[in-house]
């Protein structure tokens, strides 16, 4: 969809704003459930991402920033960095989604996630989200990782080794453009299967820079990290 046409939408939701208060919540909360997938809620044109890339209403595997079920009574986010729900959803269109200017809260857009968001209840408490250390994670299974990869990676990456149905034009191919950009005559064996690490773990964070989400602990664990790399064949 454009970014007129979410516009258009926004502008139809508002306009809806003046029937019944039951009338106004539902449609701001089906306005928000449509926008929850749409890359046009950044408008960075480089921006391929939108908040159901990382995000779901229910616990989701391998998703980077899990279920926002709850978010709304949760009393701090991004554990504990934000202690508000605005600054926790400019967190993410900033880091991951390229937006330069913050949402104040009162956008349309904004009111629309927001009422899509309360409509999800669930758990209140604030979320646990552990950065994994960067080390080795050591041999896993190959046959394991395929199905790991798919759910964790490929959504943004496309396939192993061809980079087909990718997301982001920008994501590398794995590991083929990423092992490449490491050569073995600048980098040890371990410091380029590190690198595949410190990417999943710090994402665009701790200085990497780039547009792409942390995996914490909770979303993949060290062995499943370990299965990626084997099924990926970094050496
Ligand atoms: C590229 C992935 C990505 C995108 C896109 C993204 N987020 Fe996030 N989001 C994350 C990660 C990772 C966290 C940190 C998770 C945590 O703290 O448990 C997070 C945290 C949050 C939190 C705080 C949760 C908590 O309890 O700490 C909220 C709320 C949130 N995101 C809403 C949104 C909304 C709304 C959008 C779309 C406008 C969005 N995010 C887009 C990855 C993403
Ligand atoms: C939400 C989308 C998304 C997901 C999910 C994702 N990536 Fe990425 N990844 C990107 C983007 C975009 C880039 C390029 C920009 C950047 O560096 O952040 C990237 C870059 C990388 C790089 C290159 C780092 C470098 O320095 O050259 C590696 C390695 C990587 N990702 C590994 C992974 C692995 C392994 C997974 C799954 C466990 C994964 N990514 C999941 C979007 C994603």
């Amino acid at each position: 969809m454009s970014r007129a046409s979410v516009l258009l939408l926004g502008a139809l939701a508002l306009a809806s704003c003046s029937g019944d208060t039951t009338t106004e919540t539902r449609s701001a909360v089906e306005h928000g459930e449509v926008l929850f997938t749409q890359p046009e809620l950044s408008p960075a044109p480089g921006n391929e991402l939108a908040c159901s890339d990382c995000h779901a209403a229910e616990p989701a595997p391998y998703l980077s920033g899990g279920s926002l079920a709850g978010a709304t009574s949760r009393t701090t986010f991004w554990s504990g960095q934000e202690l508000t729900l605005l600054g926790a959803i400019n967190h993410c269109r900033y880091y991951f989604m390229l937006a330069d200017e913050p949402w104040t809260g009162q956008e349309v857009e904004a009111r629309a996630i927001y009422a899509y968001l309360e409509s999800m209840t669930g758990d209140a408490s604030p979320a646990s989200f552990t950065i994994g250390d960067v080390v080795d994670p050591g041999p896993g299974s190959a046959d394991r990782g395929k199905a790991v990869y798919r759910g964790a990676c490929e959504s943004c990456h496309g396939a192993a080794k061809t980079g087909l149905g990718a997301k982001t034009p920008t994501a590398p191919i794995l590991p083929d453009e990423t092992l490449a950009q490491h050569p073995l005559d600048e980098y040890t064996v371990e410091e380029r299967r590190l690198v595949f690490v410190e990417k999943t773990r710090h994402g665009t964070f701790f200085g990497y820079g780039g547009q792409m989400p942390p995996l914490s602990v909770e979303v993949l664990s060290d062995a499943e990290l370990a299965d990626i790399l084997t099924y990926l064949e970094v050496p």
